[in-house]
C-alpha cells in the first residue's frame, strides 16, 4: 500500500487506520476538523499528512482528495452520532448526521473513484454500522445515514465487478471510541479500538466485500433484520435508549 486518504483521522477508527497504514509505511493523507488531533497524529509518523477540512464543505474535499494525487485506497470514516428519537427530534441534528454520515461519505467514495477506474486499481472502503440493518430506537437518522451507505457500497461494488477496483464496506458494532464514549445505554459486545482496527484492516488486506464485526454483535443484527415488521417493530418500541 502506497498513499492512503482516510476522513475522521483526528480519533477513534480512523485515527486507528491512519497510524497502522502509516506505520505499514504507506503516505496517508488524515482529515478531520481538529487541526491540533491532526498535528499530534503526524508528530507520531512521518508519513502522516494532516488535511484539516470538514467533509461537509464538498468543494475542500473533494479538491483535497483530488490533490492527493494516485491513491490506493480511500477510506469514507468521518462521522458522527447523537439521538433522533422521533418524540423529541431535532431537525438540525438529523441533516448534520445524514450529510456527515451519508452525504461526504458517498461524495469521499465518489471523488476518488474515477482516477482508480481509469489506472484499474485502487480500494475505495466506507465505514457504515452494523446499525445499518434496521430501524433502531431512537437512532433514525444514524440508522437512515448508515443504510445509505450501505447501499451506495453495494452498487458500487456491482459496478465496478469487471475492473480490478476494490470495494469494502465495514460494519462496526460497539467500540470504546470518543463516538460511543457520549454513549448512556448499555454497550453489548464493546470492543477495544486496537482489536477493531485489527480486525478491519485484515479483512481489508484480504479485499473483502464486507467487514462486519464483533461476530456475535453481527448475528444479532443480522437476525433483527430477518425479522418481519409486524414482529420488530412493538419489540424494539418497548426500548428507551435516549
Ligand atoms: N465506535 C463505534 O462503536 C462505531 C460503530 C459503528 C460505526 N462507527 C463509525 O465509525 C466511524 C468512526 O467513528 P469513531 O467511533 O471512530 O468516532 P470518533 O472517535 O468520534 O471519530 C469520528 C471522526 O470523524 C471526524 N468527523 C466528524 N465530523 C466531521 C466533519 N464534519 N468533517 C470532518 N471530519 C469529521 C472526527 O474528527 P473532527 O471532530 O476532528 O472533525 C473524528 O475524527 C464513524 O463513521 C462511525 O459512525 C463507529
Amino acid at each position: 500500500m502506497k498513499t492512503v486518504f482516510i476522513t475522521g483521522a483526528s480519533s477513534g477508527l480512523g485515527r486507528g487506520l491512519a497510524l497502522h497504514y502509516a506505520k505499514e509505511g504507506a503516505k496517508v493523507f488524515a482529515a478531520a476538523r481538529r487541526r491540533d488531533e491532526l498535528e499530534k497524529l503526524a508528530r507520531e509518523s512521518e508519513n502522516i499528512v494532516p488535511i484539516p477540512l470538514d467533509v461537509q464543505d464538498t468543494g475542500a474535499l473533494v479538491n483535497a482528495i483530488q490533490a492527493a494525487g494516485d491513491l490506493d485506497m480511500v477510506i469514507a470514516n468521518a462521522g458522527v452520532g447523537g439521538p433522533t428519537s422521533a418524540r423529541k427530534i431535532d431537525w438540525a441534528t438529523v441533516k448534520k448526521i445524514i450529510d456527515v454520515n451519508a452525504g461526504a461519505a458517498c461524495v469521499t467514495v465518489a471523488a476518488a473513484l474515477p482516477r482508480m477506474v481509469a489506472r484499474d486499481q485502487g480500494h475505495v472502503v466506507a465505514v457504515s454500522s452494523l446499525a445499518a440493518f434496521r430501524g433502531m430506537p431512537g437512532n433514525g437518522a444514524y440508522c437512515a445515514s448508515k443504510a445509505a451507505l450501505h447501499t451506495f457500497m453495494e452498487s458500487v461494488r456491482v459496478d465496478l465487478r469487471r475492473t480490478r477496483v476494490k470495494a469494502t464496506t465495514i460494519y462496526p458494532g460497539f467500540v470504546k471510541t470518543e463516538l460511543t464514549a457520549k454513549n448512556k445505554f448499555r454497550m453489548p459486545f464493546l470492543m477495544e479500538l486496537d482489536d477493531a482496527v485489527k480486525v478491519m484492516t485484515r479483512g481489508l488486506a484480504r479485499g473483502a466485500r464486507t467487514i462486519a464485526f464483533p461476530l456475535p454483535m453481527a448475528a444479532v443484527t443480522r437476525t433483527l433484520g430477518a425479522l418481519p415488521s409486524a414482529v420488530y417493530e412493538p419489540l424494539a418500541g418497548r426500548v428507551r435508549m435516549f
